[in-house]
């Protein structure tokens, strides 16, 4: 029977009843359900709105609840309407009268408001936890490999030697502003709204703190309206994770470009690649691909948050019901993509020498040569041009910079001297940007030192 029988003189059509129940995905929010009625419950008994015998037996009603859920011996009802009806309708069957007083006070929509508020404040430190692992990982390749040479892109052509360890600390960068934006987004969730009411609060005496206290909140919401509204902190935090699954997409492109043959920087352990049903020579990033390709569900979830959201007028509409399934999806993609993609990178092995190999084509020391020229007091715009000039020069000789004889040099320019082979070095082109964020082995490990300390 539903909750407004009183008014109704039929039930729900059966297959409209399924299509109004939200409880096959709000049911993973029973626990945050029971904690959230325990504390409006000990706050009505101590506001004297409810005895303390009522008090008493929907605390323990509500702790055996919770304990059957845990230990299995009672099943969700999957065709009750959502997960507060079907807890406040176990509650009465199991204390009677005591079980009907618990809702004084309150409604759904700022119950509802409150559990997701719990669920997502006890689901996002695990999620901080994932990246922290990730970038403690980025730290270590990273110091593993801070001299190892590799070319840096643009428009994905070689263009300036880095060091890879360079290249990995720039992921760990991206992922140090996601864990803080997760911990923003947190300090905006875990927020009271109970005592909203359905949109109007409630002439009852209330003690809003004391709930929000016993649950650890940060405290209440502060206009009864947006209380039972507001769904800001789902918004923010799937912005977030979308931002999450926009880095871990970038990187798993890189790691897919780095373990193909065209390039080979890397090769995936075996237990996070895949081989071909009829190709025997394959071993495919799918790993990276499919993190890659469910950051589009990722954005979506999002995109279906501010859909929901934008056409609303105050108060609560059950449109907002629609808000669940997708922070749910959107957490639980991102959970699962961290889950394999943070052993993936742990775990693959790094061809430095094809990297180096890779570096030592394509000129990306023809700024290094001109840097030369304007150490001898050539205008860089001149030495830029002379650069060129070279470059064309090998390119037609099919010689590099490296190879190319001296006399070559000096017909071009004749600030050129012998020392211009030690300017050109990758080893010491790499080196010599130590400027702060460079990608100079030095600083790649006080970078790692300062996020390590930093996590
Ligand atoms: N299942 C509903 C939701 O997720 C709970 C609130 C229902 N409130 C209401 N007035 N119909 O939003």
């Amino acid at each position: 029977m539903k909750l407004w029988a009183g008014r109704f003189q039929k039930a729900l059509d059966d297959k409209t009843n399924d299509f109004n129940s939200s409880i096959s995905f709000d049911c993973r929010m029973a626990n945050e359900d029971i904690l959230g009625s325990m504390a409006h419950a000990a706050m009505l008994q101590k506001q004297g709105i409810i005895s303390e015998d009522d008090g008493k037996a929907i605390q323990d009603g509500l702790a055996s609840i919770a304990a059957d859920l845990a230990g299995g011996k009672l099943q969700i009802d999957m065709t009750a309407e959502d997960i507060h009806t079907f807890v406040e309708g176990e509650l009465t069957a199991r204390i009677g009268d005591a079980g009907k007083r618990l809702h004084t006070g309150r409604s759904r929509n700022d119950q509802v408001a409150l559990d997701i508020r719990l669920y997502l404040r006890n689901r996002i430190p695990a999620l901080q936890e994932q990246i922290t692992d990730l970038i403690d990982v980025l730290c270590d390749k990273a110091e593993q490999y801070a001299d190892a040479i590799m070319p840096g892109y643009t428009h994905l052509q070689r263009a300036q030697p880095i060091t890879f360890g360079h290249h990995l600390m720039a992921y760990a960068e991206m992922l140090l502003r996601d864990r803080a934006r997760l911990a923003d987004a947190l300090t905006r969730t875990n927020v009271s709204p109970l005592g909203s009411g359905a949109l109007a609060s409630t002439t009852y005496d209330l003690d809003r703190e004391a709930v929000a206290s016993t649950l650890r909140m940060n405290g209440v919401t502060n206009n009864s309206l947006d209380g039972v509204s507001d769904r800001d902190f789902a918004v923010e935090l799937a912005a977030a994770l979308s931002l999450i699954m926009v880095h871990l997409s970038r990187f798993s492109e890189e790691i897919i470009l780095w373990c193909s043959w065209e390039f080979k920087f890397i090769e995936l352990d075996d237990a996070f690649s895949t081989g071909s049903s009829i190709m025997p020579q394959k071993k495919n990033p799918d790993i990276a691909e499919l993190v890659r390709g469910k950051s589009g569900r990722v954005f979506g979830d999002l995109m279906t948050l501010l859909t929901v959201l934008k056409g609303l007028p105050l108060a609560y509409n059950k449109d907002m019901q629609e808000d669940k399934e997708a922070i749910f999806d959107a957490l639980d993609t991102v959970t699962m993509c961290l889950t394999a993609f943070t052993p993936m990178i742990d775990t693959m092995t790094v061809l430095t020498e094809n990297m180096r190999k890779a570096a030592a084509g394509g000129f990306i020391n023809a700024t290094d040569a001109a840097d030369y020229l304007v150490g001898k007091g050539l205008p860089f715009r001149d030495a830029y041009k002379a650069t060129g000039e070279l470059v064309a020069l090998c390119i037609r000789k099919g010689l590099t910079l490296e190879t190319l004889p001296l006399e070559e040099y000096q017909a071009v320019c004749d600030l050129f001297d012998n020392d211009v082979f030690e300017a050109i070095s990758l080893e010491r082109c790499a080196a010599m940007r130590r400027v702060y964020g460079g990608p100079a082995p030095e600083n790649v490990r006080a970078q790692v030192a300062r996020v390590r300390a930093l996590i």
